[in-house]
């Protein structure tokens, strides 16, 4: 989705401005603009493309102003193009507008307005907005706080907006609904305004989350106040960022996917941490044990997440049925929440989600809320939506995650989730002690484990060169490397933009083995656990039908060898916890054939890091 900033202070807003937007450009890089109010006009540049076509674009033209606002953008309503970038201006003129979201009922609104002899550049939902608030602004003769707020009493959907008058060049007004923004608040009366604090956290660590339906009020040099859409006053909550600024930098890596691949054995290792005590078999997880009786209880749990994140989720549904013995439903968010499911009070639903914005899921959080299910959340932008809608939760500390594919993530959630089976098996005393310390002992040993992987990366890079023409590719796994398959065929594309398919090994016969033949490469996890010979069979099926065969294999393995076109060894790993380490081969293959394809690794086209609408 969209990222947003905006500027009031004493300092030139311009280029606060862009380096705001290139750090927002993971949310979305279709288009992008700025506006600043200078000399008591508006200047609005704004352009089809990236960020660094915007600065070309802008040029050497004058880009003066102490209050300015800047928009990147992922088109939901209109084409990418110069017309429909933001900021968008009212008919007058003296009204702009950024806008994170979706406006449903636009072109109701669009309409009305038409009647009322407004005129329309773009195919926007979002110039309707400005152009609504320029209306009652100037008819209804109130402030422009107060146009803002009426206005987004008649509004139905989703936004994140920042909007500002030529004539009051000392006035921000921020609000929103479902979309994230959060407010810097600067030591000099500084206000920075943000998607998410990644443009934020070099000038201040003091941010305010604005909540849903909240509008906020800021003027220069003044203390910022707070309304709700019913204009009742709102304390702000200020909170202090836990985020550092080198963790937004590439670190000396080509790309932050490669980054945050290379940066798993320190962010899984941060999610154990002081959650784990080997030598007295503890595992600490606050949201749990806050909420013992609800976990000892719980007649079955249902995880919802997308993506990524839903591979998390049936991985972890593995866990937790083997070890603390509870019914495990994992569910795409977006299909539970018009399914009518049925929803317990004793059903405890986990929430996944990296960005914790993504809107799916969040809707889906709020229909089992409704049927007084407990909602745990396992997020990993710490501050964002879900982790604040959800009744208790875990971060996964995996830090900020600013490559679109989703990497370290992954293995952070299963990593968390791994936790927190364990530990509600040792409350529900569902698994013997031996087994407790082993599987904490092999939890605390992935690190390394991911780092030996890690090292095989010139080969893998080798196999990749092999097959970076292909046009179709099979992933093939059983039992929780199941899921492990379905990731590896979306990281491969969503960055390679080659299609793939991820299957159970034995589905296969029931239908995918007719697109077999020898420009097939079959991406085959085939570690050494109880379903290792049926694997095996999978594979010689494969063979004879001419495929060509990448198999994930257990250090030492010959047997595979002999059948397979090329093998990745992987450390031997308790097989409730192999897909942390099986998953490391995929990603880096997915990342060197999208390199070695021309395509752009961290913003993959048509996609944002994190789908802030249905
Ligand atoms: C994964 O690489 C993608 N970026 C996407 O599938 C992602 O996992 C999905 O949008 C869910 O995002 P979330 O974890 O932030 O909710």
């Amino acid at each position: 989705m969209c990222g947003i900033v905006a500027y009031l202070g004493k300092e030139e807003a311009y280029p606060i401005l862009i380096k705001g937007l290139h750090r927002l450009e993971y949310r979305g890089y279709d288009s992008a603009g700025v506006a600043l109010i200078d000399e008591g006009d508006i200047q609005v540049y704004k352009c089809k493309g990236k960020v660094s076509e915007l600065e070309n674009h802008v040029g050497e033209n004058s880009h003066h102003g102490s209050i300015g606002m800047g928009h990147t953008r992922w088109a939901t309503h209109g084409q990418p193009n110069d017309e429909n970038a933001h900021p968008h201006q009212s008919n007058k003129g003296n009204l702009a507008i950024i806008h994170n979201g979706i406006i449903e009922n636009y072109a109701t609104l669009k309409e009305e307005l038409i009647n009322r002899g407004h005129t329309f550049q773009s195919e926007t939902d979002t110039e309707v907005l400005v152009n609504l608030i320029e209306d009652i602004y100037r008819h209804a003769k109130v402030s422009l706080a107060e146009a803002v707020r009426i206005s987004l009493n008649e509004v139905v959907g989703a936004y994140a907006i920042v909007v500002m008058d030529r004539d009051n060049p000392g006035q921000l007004i921020a609000a929103k609904k479902s979309s994230p923004l959060v407010i810097g608040i600067g030591e000099e009366g500084d206000y920075y305004i943000a998607s998410d604090a990644t443009p934020i956290v070099e000038y201040t660590k003091n941010v305010i989350y604005l909540e849903d339906e909240e509008i906020a009020v800021i003027n220069r040099d003044q203390e910022l106040k707070i309304m709700n859409l019913q204009n009742q006053k709102v304390t702000p909550y200020v909170q202090e960022l836990e985020m550092q600024l080198e963790a937004l930098e590439k670190g000396g890596y080509d790309h932050f996917m490669l980054k945050e691949i290379y940066e798993q054995p320190r962010s899984i290792k941060d999610c154990f941490r002081g959650r784990m005590n080997l030598q007295k078999g503890i595992i600490k997880m606050q949201g749990i044990d806050d909420n013992k009786d609800q976990w000892i209880n719980a007649r079955r749990i249902i995880i919802v997440a997308c993506g990524t994140s839903w591979h998390a989720g049936l991985v972890a549904e593995y866990m937790f049925e083997d070890v603390a013995r509870i019914p495990v439903e994992v569910e795409y968010a977006s299909e539970f929440r018009y399914r009518n499911p049925i929803i317990y009070p004793d059903d405890i639903v986990i929430a996944i989600s990296q960005s914790g914005e993504t809107a799916d899921t969040l809707a889906a959080i709020e229909l089992a809320k409704k049927k007084g299910a407990h909602i745990f959340g396992v997020c990993n932008v710490v501050g964002s939506t879900i982790s604040r809608a959800t009744h208790s939760g875990a971060y996964t500390h995996a830090g900020p995650e600013i490559g679109v594919a989703s990497t370290k993530a992954f293995t952070a959630q299963i990593t968390v989730l791994s936790l927190i089976a364990l530990s509600v098996a040792q409350m529900r005393e569902t698994i013997s002690n031996e087994r407790l310390y082993r599987l904490m002992a092999e939890i605390n040993s992935l690190p390394d484990k991911v780092a030996q992987v890690l090292e095989s990366n010139d080969q893998i890079e080798s196999i990749s060169e092999i097959y970076k023409d292909v046009a179709n590719a099979l992933y093939l796994g059983r039992g929780n490397n199941f899921p492990v398959a379905l990731e590896g065929a979306l990281k491969l594309k969503e960055i390679s933009y080659i299609h793939a398919e991820g299957y159970p090994a034995a589905e296969m016969k029931h239908g995918p083995i007719a697109l077999i033949d020898e420009n097939m490469p079959v991406f085959v996890i085939a570690t050494q656990d109880e379903s290792y010979e049926k694997v095996v069979s999978n594979i010689q099926e494969v063979k004879a039908r001419k495929g060509k065969v990448i198999a994930i294999v257990t250090y030492g393995d010959e047997q595979v060898k002999k059948l397979a076109d090329y093998t990745i060894e992987i450390p031997k790993t308790d097989s409730l916890l192999v897909p942390l380490v099986a998953v490391i081969p995929f990603q880096l293959l997915s990342y060197h054939i999208a390199l070695m394809r021309g395509c752009n690794v961290d913003q993959p086209r048509n996609l944002a890091k994190s789908v802030t609408v249905e």
